[in-house]
Parts: structure tokens; sequence; C-alpha cells
């Protein structure tokens, strides 16, 4: 069994179908998606429209939680000051612009799914196993880890959030965050999923970039009103 593993949509529909593409070429079984599905491009409800056309199911995450809520505020970390302000625009945009459809699905996307194939268990979820806006970054230490995964009935766990892929292996369990399909922040502009397949015990794993109309999306954030500052991040992947 091969699934693929969407991270981090952010409303690039263009980023999302050019991901689609691939991973149906590479064959795979299964699509699952890491939430985040709007904010900083505006096509959140074409992205949601996509995801149920296509049977791709996944998580909730802290972006879907908070816009589906109608919350103050997102949920994310910012940077700077410049970037806290321009986040908060593009949260109340999104807000203003998800259809009641798209909030009723965001709400209703479950924390985490939990599969198991080739005796391993693989638990899927957004940023961390109890909490939705933890940034769980490959330089955490090993201690972090083993925190995070002590009370977890899993060997294989997969997330987003911070949009930047890794692998690391500790203690016989495998942790992927599988990059961001809609805003890499890895310096690459490409889209990124993650490949999963598990054969003989062994969990192969691997990040698969797609160049897609980059520039197609960074128009359209202009256009639609979200801050530009958001097509530049897209145009330089940070
Ligand atoms: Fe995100």
């Amino acid at each position: 069994m091969k699934i693929a593993i969407f991270g981090d949509i952010h409303g690039n529909i263009e980023a999302l179908m050019a991901a689609y593409a691939e991973a149906v070429t590479r064959g795979v079984d299964r699509i699952y998606h890491l939430g985040d599905l709007g904010g900083y491009a505006p096509f959140v409800n074409e992205v949601i429209d996509f995801l149920i056309e296509h049977g791709i199911e996944g998580v909730q995450g802290n972006y879907d939680e908070t816009v589906a809520n109608n919350r103050e505020h997102c949920g994310c970390k910012y940077e700077d000051p410049f970037q806290a302000e321009m986040a908060a625009l593009g949260f109340e945009w999104t807000k203003n612009h998800a259809s009641q459809k798209s909030k009723d699905y965001m709400k209703n996307l479950p924390f985490e799914i939990r599969i198991s194939f080739e005796g391993k268990k693989v638990i899927i979820f957004h940023a961390s196993p109890r909490k939705n806006n933890l940034y769980w970054y490959e330089d955490r230490t090993e201690k972090f880890f083993r925190e995070m995964s002590e009370k977890v009935d899993a060997d294989v766990f997969i997330y987003g959030h911070t949009h930047r892929p890794y692998r690391k292996d500790l203690d016989g369990k495998v942790f992927i965050n599988a990059g961001s399909v809609g805003k890499p922040k890895d310096g690459d502009t490409r889209s990124c999923f993650t490949l999963v397949e598990i054969t003989g015990g062994y969990v192969k794993s691997e990040f698969v970039r797609v160049a897609y109309d980059v520039e197609k999306t960074a128009s359209a954030i202009i256009e639609s009103g979200l801050p530009s500052c958001f097509a530049e991040k897209l145009r330089m992947g940070t």
C-alpha cells in the first residue's frame, strides 16, 4: 500500500491540482490531507470542493478550526509584528470568503486519523498528537520527540504545520513531517507532498516536489485583496 500525504494546502488550488496529478502518476492507493486548507491564497472553497470530489480525507488544522468557528486569532506564530498584522488580515479575509459549506467541512474534520497496514500503526494529525498549533521542527530534541510519542500507540507519525518536510527515525518509530503542498517554507517554491509505502516492515518515504504555476497563484493573491506579501513569500518559498 502506498499513500500520499498532502500537508498545508492553504488555498492554493494550482499547487493542489499539480500535486494530485503527480500522486496519481505515482500510483498511490490513497491520499490524505493534513488540514490548514485556507488562508494565504484565495481558493479555500475550491480546495475543499476538490478534496471532496476526489475522496481525499484528512484532519483538522489550527487554521480550519479557527476559521470554522469564527475565532479572533488563527493560532499561528509570527516572525515579526508586520507578519502578525498581515496574517491577521489574511485570516479575516478567509473567514469572510469561506462558504458555509466550507466552514462546515472544516468544522467536521477529525483531529486525527489512524490507519494500520503491513503490521505498522500509522497516526496522522496536523501538528502534534494533542495540540493542533505546536511547531514540531526537525531540530527539536530527542527528548521532545519521545515526549510527543510516548503515550501514543503508533509506529509511524505523520504531520505538518511547519511547512518544512523532514523524516526522523528514533527508537524504532518513524516521524514524518510531510511539508506543504500550497505554501512551502523551505526555500523551494515547488509544491511538496510525501509518499509513504510500507513493505516488509520497512517504512519507505519520499518527499516529492512538483513544479506548478506559482505566478498564477501569486497574481490571484494580489487580485483577491489578500496581503501582497503572501504572493512574494510564495515566489520565494518562504
Ligand atoms: Fe499551515
